[in-house]
């Protein structure tokens, strides 16, 4: 999407109070007033440094999940709701999964596998609604996988096993397609991954992805801007955002052709707008931040500053979120 697309699809985001947000998302001394605050109240410098294995992020799922219970989804989504129209609704949470269900052929049995199935919430959509096709659903979190497996009682067509996206653990050749919400942004190696979800497909198989990256652009911007998009990165468990132009050529590197590359970053703003005005909160009064970061697990509280930072850095282009379609040649 060239940039001028992309402000017109953010024009669509919405009327009235949105809007007026909206122009303070790309004020610059807003970001450093917001990004002073979460100074005072978090070692920024610690959490910018701080390196993210596979024991962090299963630990940040871990603490997360209460968090994600009460201001994300109910139902155990643990994505951004997609809202086209700009007003946030919880009926967004099922948006990805209804345009993944569309990749499935309607007459015959589909292989399919979910990386980082979390929680479940998408598998057993599909499941549920496409009884003749099989799905598998792997992840690394028990706390999600014990949800999970929960769900998918009742549901022969339905299996969630532990397993890490880098080395996954089913045959080669025998998935048709293979997805993913805002999983693979926690890989350290993407190459590796992306070889493994080569190996597993079907020639001809689709690989479907709903992610956030950093933009094309990312050099070029300012060190606050960088500072912001390390900040949220951090405070999430992702240990190194990656550039989506630079993630799409490994992609091509391993096999697979890049059939769709949309910028859909416009529709998770109301989501982002949601969870930055509930940051805000939290950010009010120092003493009283402070005093809850001391008594609740950081990984949960530090979720705060990417809710704070994250509609700055959608609407100044830093990071985006993108849904990709890959093919396996
Ligand atoms: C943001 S959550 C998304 C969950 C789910 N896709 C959804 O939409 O509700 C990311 C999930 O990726 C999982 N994950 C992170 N690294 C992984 C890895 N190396 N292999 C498998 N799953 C991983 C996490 O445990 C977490 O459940």
């Amino acid at each position: 999407m060239q940039p001028n697309e992309l402000k017109a699809s953010k024009g669509q985001i919405g009327t009235g109070a949105i809007e007026l947000e909206e122009n303070e998302f790309l004020n610059t001394e807003k970001l450093e007033h917001y990004i002073g605050r979460i100074e005072d109240v978090f070692d920024s410098e610690s959490v910018l440094g701080a390196k993210i294995d596979k024991n962090k992020v299963q630990a940040y799922y871990h603490d997360s999940n209460i968090g994600y219970n009460l201001v994300h989804s109910k139902d155990g989504a643990v994505h951004m709701a997609l809202n086209y129209n700009g007003m946030f609704s919880e009926d967004g949470y099922y948006q990805q999964v209804r345009e993944i269900e569309k990749h499935l052929s309607p007459d015959k049995k589909n292989m399919v596998l979910e990386l980082g199935c979390g929680k479940g919430f998408n598998s057993f959509y599909l499941a549920d609604k496409v009884k003749g096709s099989s799905f598998q659903g792997i992840d690394i979190s028990n706390k999600h996988l014990s949800y999970a497996k929960k769900k998918a009682k009742g549901l022969e067509n339905l299996n969630f096993s532990f397993g890490d996206f880098h080395s996954i653990n089913f045959e080669d050749s025998i998935f048709d397609v293979v997805f993913e919400l805002e999983s693979v942004c926690h890989s350290n190696d993407p190459e590796k991954l992306l070889r493994e979800v080569h190996r597993v497909l079907k020639k001809g198989g689709k690989f479907v992805l709903y992610e956030g990256f950093r933009s094309p652009g990312y050099e070029n911007l300012t060190d606050l801007q960088k500072k912001m998009a390390v900040l949220i990165e951090k405070s999430m468990a992702v240990n190194e955002g990656y550039r989506v132009d630079l993630w799409l050529e490994t992609a091509k590197k391993v096999g697979f052709k890049v059939e769709t590359n949309d910028d859909i970053s416009y529709a998770i703003m109301p989501n982002l707008i949601r969870f930055h005005r509930l940051a805000r909160k939290y950010f009010k009064y120092t003493f009283l931040s402070k005093l809850i970061l001391a008594i609740m697990p950081s990984n949960l509280i530090k979720n705060t500053i990417a809710g704070l930072l994250m509609p700055f850095s959608i609407m100044q282009e830093v990071q985006t979120y993108n849904r990709i379609i890959l093919r396996k040649k």
